[in-house]
């Protein structure tokens, strides 16, 4: 080992930006969760939590913060529809992670089979039922059956070491 790895070598578990720091190694797509809320209103937000889990039966995974607003909407939703986006679709990866009101409004989208928006013009879509969902600490792991799904030969939008390219 030399003196880079025991330099990095980061025993203080307790400190949380140093954590997302080494938790922002590992590169990830990019992906827009959507469902619709009690009045039918699409509701959605960027997640890079999104993984695959099982082909048999068909199984994605991801986990949505305790404390996000829309964290009742989702739990309590038939399910919901995973969007990947493309590497041009860095605009929506942002709109979609701020708080702001009818993220939908200037977004074209249409209805899954399920209920679900799908986006237009993504690199690929899980249109999923809810399968079973898990306690995963400060945040809630939804696990859901693909119904349906699309995908388009584009590259993909990236994120790693916090930066979105
Ligand atoms: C690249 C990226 C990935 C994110 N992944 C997640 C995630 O996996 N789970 C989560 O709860 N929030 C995640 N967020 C944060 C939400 O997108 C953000 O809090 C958003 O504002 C939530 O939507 P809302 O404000 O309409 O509730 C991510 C944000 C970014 C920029």
């Amino acid at each position: 080992m030399n003196n880079t790895n025991v330099n990095l070598n980061i025993k203080n578990i307790d400190d949380e930006a140093l954590l997302k720091k080494s938790l922002g190694m590992f590169s990830t797509g990019i992906t827009i969760v959507s469902t619709l809320d009690n009045n039918q209103k699409p509701i959605g937000m960027t997640v890079n939590s999104f993984a695959s889990v099982s082909l048999n039966p068909p199984l994605v995974l991801w986990s949505i913060n305790k404390k996000q607003p829309s964290y009742d909407i989702f739990l309590n939703a038939n399910g919901y529809a995973v969007n990947i986006l493309s590497k041009n679709q860095k605009d929506l990866c942002l709109h979609f992670s701020s708080p702001i009101e009818n993220k939908f409004d200037n977004v074209d989208w249409n209805f899954s089979e399920n209920g679900h928006p799908i986006i237009d013009g993504t690199l690929a879509w899980f249109d999923c039922v809810k399968w079973n969902y898990y306690d995963g600490g400060d945040h809630q792991i939804l696990v859901g059956e693909i119904k349906s799904h699309y995908h388009k030969k584009n590259e993909p939008l990236l994120y790693w070491n916090g930066k979105i390219s």
